[in-house]
């Protein structure tokens, strides 16, 4: 045996015994004629020390002998801290290059260098806890499930490219040349075929791919926690996965959570909150106040279509500066705006703004009052057409919630998003994108409008679709399913996807809905969004073992890289890209 306890394990009971540990240096220090080494595994940190220093280094491994004593000076910082282990026998079990960044909860390595040596980065305590957090809720989403009688089953990776929605990654096929697998988006099509094959209950914790740009929480790389089910409603898919958040929560992290948890459609969400995926841990929503500041000759105002407003709480002392530095923020091209208007309510009830000159002193107290602002606050106003004003009062909305320290990461306010619109008019490429995906069914309520041919009539079919939110974050979303063959190509229709295209790209699914699909319906989570929220971080990167950077790449085994001729000729491929 190497070891006869971890380095996490030993308290003041076991003082006295001979224990055997095996571990990495985490450091070794001289103090008074004696060593004090610190090792470390992956359950804790045990205080080792000797009289004769064994002249160990960092993140040697090694393997001690001694007894456990009582400390002298007690550490109550550390679970081990109350005892130290006197070193009988070292045996060195293998020698280290010192690291190039220390390996302790707080690095001071930056993040190219821990990237490029990401093993060593694993090492540190924060991404072994995320790594843990991510091993525990897993386990609880298959305990859940399996419980509500779902099935695990895998899904191909070589599938076939179907670009509707994000990039697809492609893989050349040597067999069959010319031609490309590409790897899925997501497990969508198969798990719908698999309840055309009968299997009502599907879930699979899988991997999906997506070349689009990234973020601090978007991989091209990542895990859903992909659900489906057959004879069920919209509610009893919301249900289903209540009851999994509410155990997650409970059990991982113990938080329980709202119950039953609010829902909000899709147009309230974006009227008041500027956002399909708003953070309800603080009110100032968004007000229009077109109504009340429109035709006094105002100008600005005068032109737009809607003009809305949110009051920031306590702010009205915000001065000159911090005002222009706010308007500066909100006409970065990240947000869009093209100007801020402000009201200050006062402490004493006065109103001041930056467009005193149009408008009564009593006219501007009723524009703050109808943004929800009281005395002390600061109101600020955007214009413009109304979804896109709105979402961008939604951005201002996140930001002066993080200034004012309203989003405490370890209060969790989860919601459903209802009643989303089916379809999603671009004014660019003048025809209709699936909101979700074109797999998804309008309301049944909504019918006559998705088979009428007017664009006012598509535009109000709302579609039995719905997202779980989580403090700002989409950590899933899903639907119920059009299961009838003839939906569906009315569907492809709508989107401007011919009939030869539509066979070519979706033919499989189209026929397979032909012999006896049942009604269905699922969704599918970001797991490592879900992780990440659960550990109280924005950025899911720490939550994977082995993340990409923001450019896509891997540092640490230099990927993509060139492949060499051979490989390519194999391929049948040629690179344009000049040298
Ligand atoms: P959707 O495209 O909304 O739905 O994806 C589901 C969830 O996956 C997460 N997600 C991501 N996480 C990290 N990096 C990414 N690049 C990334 N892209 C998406 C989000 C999102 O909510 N097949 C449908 C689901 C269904 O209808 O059943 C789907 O894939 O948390």
């Amino acid at each position: 045996m190497y070891r006869s306890n971890t380095c996490g394990e030993l308290r003041l009971a076991d003082a006295g015994k001979t224990v055997t540990l095996a571990g990495w240096v985490q450091k070794a220090r001289k103090l008074g004629g004696m060593t004090f080494i610190d090792l470390r595994d992956r359950y804790g940190i045990t205080q080792l020390v000797t009289e004769e220093d064994p002249g160990v280094g960092r993140e040697w491994v090694i393997q001690v002998t001694g007894q456990v004593v009582e400390r002298q000076s007690k550490n109550p910082k550390m679970p081990t801290g109350d005892i130290e282990v006197k070193i009988e026998k070292v045996n060195i079990l293998n020698k280290a290059q010192t690291p190039p960044f220390t390996i302790e909860e707080v690095s001071d390595g930056g993040e190219d260098l821990r990237a490029k040596y990401r093993y060593l980065d694993l090492r540190r305590a924060p991404l072994q806890r995320a790594l843990a957090l991510r091993h525990r809720l897993a386990q609880e989403i298959r305990t859940y499930l399996d419980g509500q009688g779902f099935m695990e089953i895998e899904t191909p990776y070589l599938i076939k490219s179907t670009p509707e929605g994000a990039r697809d990654f492609v893989v050349p096929s040597r067999m069959n040349p010319g031609t490309f697998y590409a790897l899925p988006q997501s497990p969508q099509t198969f798990k719908q075929l698999l309840m055309v094959a009968g299997y009502d209950r599907y879930f699979q914790i899988v991997r999906c791919f997506r070349d689009e740009d990234l973020r601090a929480d978007r991989q091209p790389e990542f895990t859903q926690i992909d659900c489906e089910m057959s004879f069920v409603e919209q509610e009893d898919v919301l249900n289903t996965f209540e009851g999994m958040m509410r155990q997650m929560f409970k059990n991982a992290v113990g938080v329980e959570i709202a119950n039953p948890i609010p829902r909000m459609s899709w147009y309230d969400a974006m009227d008041n909150y500027g956002s399909d995926k708003p953070d309800i841990r603080f009110g100032m929503e968004i007000h229009e106040v077109s109504e009340l500041v429109k035709g006094c000759g105002f100008s600005v105002f005068d032109g737009s279509e809607y003009i809305g407003a949110i009051a920031a709480p306590g702010c009205a002392e915000y001065t000159r500066k911090q005002i222009d530095e706010l308007t500066e923020w909100v006409k970065r091209p990240q947000v869009g705006a093209k100007g801020l208007v402000y009201i200050k309510f006062n402490a004493d009830g006065t109103v001041k703004s930056s467009i005193d000159k149009f408008y009564t002193p009593e006219q501007v107290k009723a524009v703050a009052e109808a943004a929800g602002a009281k005395e002390g606050d600061l109101v600020l106003i955007l214009c413009g057409p109304k979804r896109k004003t709105q979402t961008q009062l939604g951005v201002l909305r996140i930001e002066m919630g993080n200034r004012l320290g309203f989003r405490d990461p370890s209060v969790f306010a989860p919601l459903w998003i209802v009643d989303f619109p089916l379809l999603e008019w671009s004014e660019e490429d003048q025809r209709f994108y699936a909101m979700h995906h074109p797999f998804t069914a309008p309301k049944p309520e909504h019918e006559q409008w998705f088979y009428s041919d007017k664009k006012e009539d598509l535009e109000r079919v709302c579609a039995n679709a719905y997202d779980f939110v989580l403090n700002g974050t989409e950590l899933g979303g899903g639907s119920i399913r059009i299961h009838d063959a003839q939906m569906q190509s009315r569907m492809f229709d709508v989107l401007g996807i011919s009939k030869e295209d539509a066979e070519y790209k979706f033919g499989f699914i189209i026929n397979a809905f032909k012999f006896g699909a049942p009604p269905h319906g699922g969704l599918a989570f970001g797991f490592d969004r879900v992780c990440a929220l659960f550990g109280g971080q924005e950025t899911i990167r720490d939550y994977i073992a082995f993340p990409k950077n923001n450019q896509g790449r891997d540092v640490m085994i230099d990927s993509p890289s060139k492949i060499d001729q051979v490989q390519m000729d194999e391929l049948f491929l040629a690179s344009t890209v000049k040298e």
